[in-house]
Parts: structure tokens; C-alpha cells; sequence
């Protein structure tokens, strides 16, 4: 497997900008949704150019959060947080790659100018050893990262460390490359296949074991989109191995259990969280809608009532009566573009977990 060295040299000397990419896999083909463009619109055009993430790492309801980002190269979501977190709120980067630090720091003071208020700072190290940096456990209220995870030579560290920083009820809300097999070490060892975040990702059920063993129970995957390789230097590498850019969030609850468990309870949306009138989307299978009684999981009430979204909820029922295995939890592929299915029929299997 290549080095970290090998990824400091890949973004800090072989990239300059985001043209210069060879996969589309670090580039979030997503698009940009509407109400992010004004948040953009004020971030240095430098930061914007070296923007290397796979997705969107931005959940609803933060302002006045603290939130730390892993991986933050020249800080493009650092700064869009900053502004969503707002002056009561604070977002710290962290990055071992010098030159893209040295673009998110000189950029500091224009930020502070622009936003009207200075709440952002970085962090030089490696995210596998979280604990040697001046940050207090327990602290952050969202840790964010995008499309860093599958660079990482010990992933299982990282995971530990994101556990130990979190307040309960706390939540890792991250993108990143997944693959629908193991691959194998050639195409693991290739150094531009791990550069573009190919050759680190993970078979999505060894991403869901390692988190579980981390202390996550219940992954839950908000968004994915398929990443098709047709570089013809790289494609014939890969063969049928297919891979995803998936957004997941992992909830710092204690009390969340390994399964989906029915208890007879319900929640309904009360419709406040501010751009979202209409729906609120925990995950990618529950769009709850406003007023709506709607039918949760144990583990879903949880991540309602012990987390920063409680003041915006009704919540029916305890856990006194127990009801069995909620309807609906499968094990197949869970990457089959959530988005476009919620899309074209409204409403995603309402109830249904995972
Ligand atoms: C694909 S880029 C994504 C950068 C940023 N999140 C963005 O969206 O533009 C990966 C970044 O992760 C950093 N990185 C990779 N492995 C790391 C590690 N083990 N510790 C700290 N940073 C790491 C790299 O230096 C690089 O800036």
C-alpha cells in the first residue's frame, strides 16, 4: 500500500489543481445545490481551485456548532462551515500536507474579512493520531471529512480517534470512495489508482464491520452516486470493480444497537429546522415529512432524541414494549443512488431502516 509520504507528494507537489485530477473520483460530480452558492461565492478563489472532495459534508441545523474537519486540504469546506456554523460556532481543518495547509492559512484573514467574524483555524498532523493534537475529547459537536478516509493507512485509527473527540449525540457526517468487492494489492499498490482515492476504498461491508467495531452500530447512508472510471490508462486496472462516492453519517450514541429494533414508536416532524419546511432527511431512507406520523426504529428515535435535532421533533413512545425486528432491514449492497429513487417516487420507503 502506498505511504503517507506518497499521498503528501501526490497533493502537495503532483496536484496544483483540481484540473489536474486523473479520475473524477475526488471531484463531487453531485453539483452544487443552490443554497451553497452564496457560501461559496465568498471563499478564495485559491481554496476553490484545489478542491479535491467527493461529496457534501454539510447536515443541516449547525449553527453555533463546533465542528472539526478531517483531511481539510486548502479548506474549502472548513470555510463554507464557517459560515453555516456561524460567529458562535467554530470549524478547525486538519491536514499532513504542508502545501495544502500553507493555501488554506494564507487565506485566513480574507475569510474573517469577508464573513465578518474570525471562527476557523488548521492543524498540521495525521488523522490516525488524532490524540496528538491540542484538541479536548469530547468536544465537537460534527466531524466532518471528504474524501480522505480511503487514504488513510489505518482507518480503524482514525475511526477511534473521530470516537474519543465527538460529544454524545455528536456525529461523523462524511464522504467517501467505496467499492463493491475487495480489490486486489495490485490495483491497491498502484500509486495513481490510491492517489485519486480508488485503491484505499474499502468493500462497503468492511466499511460497515470497521465502524461497527469502532463503536458506530448503526451507520446510516445518507447519499451515493456511482464513479465511473473510463480513463483508458486506468480502467482495464479495476476490470469489474465497481465504486461509489458515498456520503454516511455515524450518530455518538451509546445506547444505539446493532440492529434495527421495532418498539412501536413514531416521530413527527415539526417542520422548524430552518431551509427545510417540508421534509427532513435523516438518512438516505427516511424523508420525513412535515406533520407527518412517521414510524422509526429504535435506533432512529434515538438519533432524533439525542442529538441536535430533539427541539424539532414530537416523539411517540418509549422503549418499555418491544415489537421484534423492524420491517424492512436488508444486507444487500446498500449503494443503488438513494437520491434518484427519492426522486422519482417522492417518497423512500418510509419507515424502513439502513
Ligand atoms: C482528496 S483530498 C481532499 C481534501 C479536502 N477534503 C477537499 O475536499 O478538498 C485528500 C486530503 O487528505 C489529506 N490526507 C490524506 N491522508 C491524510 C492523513 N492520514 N492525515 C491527514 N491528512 C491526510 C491530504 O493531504 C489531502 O489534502
Amino acid at each position: 500500500m502506498p505511504t503517507q509520504a506518497a499521498v503528501q507528494a501526490y497533493y502537495g507537489q503532483e496536484l496544483t489543481s483540481t484540473a489536474d485530477l486523473k479520475t473524477s473520483a475526488c471531484c463531487d460530480a453531485d453539483g452544487v445545490p443552490d443554497w451553497l452558492r452564496p457560501l461559496l461565492a465568498r471563499i478564495h478563489p485559491d481554496v476553490l481551485a484545489r478542491y479535491y472532495g467527493c461529496g457534501l459534508v454539510c447536515p443541516p441545523l449547525l449553527e453555533g456548532c463546533r465542528i472539526l474537519d478531517l483531511g481539510c486540504g486548502t479548506g474549502r469546506d472548513v470555510y463554507a462551515l464557517a459560515q453555516l456554523v456561524g460567529p458562535s460556532g467554530s470549524v478547525v481543518g486538519v491536514d499532513m500536507t504542508a502545501e495544502q495547509l500553507a493555501v488554506a492559512r494564507e487565506h485566513l484573514a480574507f475569510h474573517a474579512e469577508q464573513f465578518g467574524y474570525a471562527n476557523v483555524s488548521f492543524l498540521e498532523g495525521t488523522i490516525e493520531a488524532l490524540e496528538a493534537l491540542p484538541l479536548k475529547p469530547g468536544s465537537f459537536d460534527v466531524i466532518v471529512s471528504n474524501c480522505v478516509l480511503n487514504l488513510s493507512t489505518d482507518k480503524a485509527a482514525v475511526l477511534q480517534g473521530v470516537k474519543r473527540l465527538l460529544k454524545p449525540g455528536g456525529e461523523l457526517y462524511f464522504s467517501d470512495v467505496y467499492v463493491d468487492r475487495r480489490l486486489p494489492e495490485s490495483v491497491r499498490r498502484d500509486p495513481v489508482l490510491y492517489g485519486e482515492c480508488l485503491g484505499g476504498a474499502l468493500y462497503w461491508n468492511d466499511f460497515l464491520r470497521l465502524a461497527k467495531g469502532a463503536g458506530f452500530p448503526d451507520p446510516r447512508l445518507v447519499s451515493d452516486r456511482e464513479i465511473k472510471i473510463t480513463e483508458p490508462a486506468l480502467a482495464p486496472l479495476v476490470g469489474e470493480a465497481r465504486f461509489y462516492a458515498a456520503t454516511y453519517r455515524l450518530f455518538q450514541i451509546a445506547e444505539l444497537e446493532d440492529a434495527c429494533e421495532d418498539h412501536g414508536q413514531a416521530v413527527i416532524y415539526r417542520g422548524t429546522i430552518p431551509q427545510h419546511p417540508h421534509r427532513f432527511d435523516l438518512d438516505g431512507h427516511h424523508a420525513i415529512e412535515t406533520g407527518r406520523v412517521f414510524p422509526v426504529c429504535g435506533n432512529s428515535f434515538r438519533m432524533l432524541q439525542a442529538t441536535r435535532f430533539a427541539p424539532h421533533f414530537t416523539f411517540i413512545g418509549d422503549f418499555s414494549r418491544h415489537y421484534g425486528l423492524f420491517p424492512g432491514r436488508g444486507n444487500s449492497m446498500p449503494f443503488a443512488d438513494v437520491a434518484a429513487t427519492k426522486e422519482t417516487t417522492g417518497v423512500v420507503d418510509s419507515g424502513s431502516c439502513c
